[in-house]
């Protein structure tokens, strides 16, 4: 086999890049000059459509369907980045769901499969980053702004996005003296599927008006808080969490 050409270019792996804020994650980190690996569960034509935009843009890009809730499958995520790129800079984990369901006994389906893709999932990610990142990686996990408003029906997302933000901060000191930042961004309300799925015209703008910047977030909006993090000036930013959000909490 013929080695990789020598390239200047650096490479990032995001998930839940088909679409919303992963999608514009990893178009703006194109822009920037990274390679992207588009990662994604079910949506094969959405992901396409991704890696065709960040081609355009001037990088080279793969798909990878998958499972984050499942270790081999995102074991195979990490091989096909790697393979492609030959290196892995920038890991972003931002698949996930939103379910809103109230604390009750009859929820607890739908609290296991939200754990499972919103923690289990930023678990095994945060997890396969830290074992192949090397010197100047950067790990970035989307959490939520929606954890200090605490509205009801929101208990299984927040309980899942609470423990995200506990495991960036326990990464970021178990990768102690390998130059490897852990950060979350925390969004407010951002307009994609996830945001409008169940909302009625009425709860949307009394959602979007909440912030003091009175709008709903954009995925530009968070992709650029990850793409500072990702980039130069965010070198020195370790173990936070970013609250991207307008002012909504
Ligand atoms: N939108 C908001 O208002 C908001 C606010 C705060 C935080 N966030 C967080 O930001 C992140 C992105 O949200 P979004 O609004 O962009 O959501 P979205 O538009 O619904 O997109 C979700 C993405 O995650 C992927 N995905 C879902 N389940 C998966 C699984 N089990 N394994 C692998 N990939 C999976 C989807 O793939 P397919 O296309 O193949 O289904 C899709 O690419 C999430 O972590 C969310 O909790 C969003």
């Amino acid at each position: 086999m013929t080695a990789l050409p020598a390239t200047s270019r650096r490479a990032a792996l995001v998930t839940g890049a088909s679409r919303g804020i992963g999608r514009a994650i990893a178009l703006r980190l194109a822009a920037d000059g990274f390679d992207v690996a588009i990662g994604y569960a079910g949506n094969a034509a959405r992901a396409e459509e991704t890696v065709a935009a960040a081609r355009a843009a001037g990088a080279n890009a793969i798909a990878v369907q998958g499972d984050v809730a499942q270790a081999p499958d995102v074991a195979r995520l990490f091989d096909a980045a790697q393979q492609a790129f030959g290196r892995l800079d920038v890991v972003v984990n931002s698949a996930g769901i939103m379910t809103l369901k109230p604390v009750a006994p009859a929820s607890v389906d739908a609290f296991d499969q939200t754990i499972a893709t919103n923690l289990r999932g930023a678990f095994l990610v945060l997890g396969e980053a830290a074992a192949r990142l090397g010197q100047g990686g950067r790990i970035i996990a989307l959490s939520t702004s929606v954890i200090a408003r605490a509205f009801p029906g929101y208990g299984p997302y927040i309980a899942a996005k609470a423990g995200v933000e506990g495991l960036v901060r326990v990464l970021a000191n178990e990768l102690r003296g390998r130059g490897i930042t852990v950060n979350a961004v925390a969004p407010g309300p951002v307009a994609t599927d996830l945001f409008f799925e169940g909302k009625s015209e009425e709860q949307v703008a009394q959602l979007a008006k909440l912030a003091p910047l009175e709008r709903l977030g954009t995925p530009d909006d968070i992709a650029a808080a990850v793409a500072f993090l990702a980039g130069p000036d965010g070198a020195w930013v370790n173990a936070q969490v970013l609250r991207a959000n307008g002012g909504y909490a």
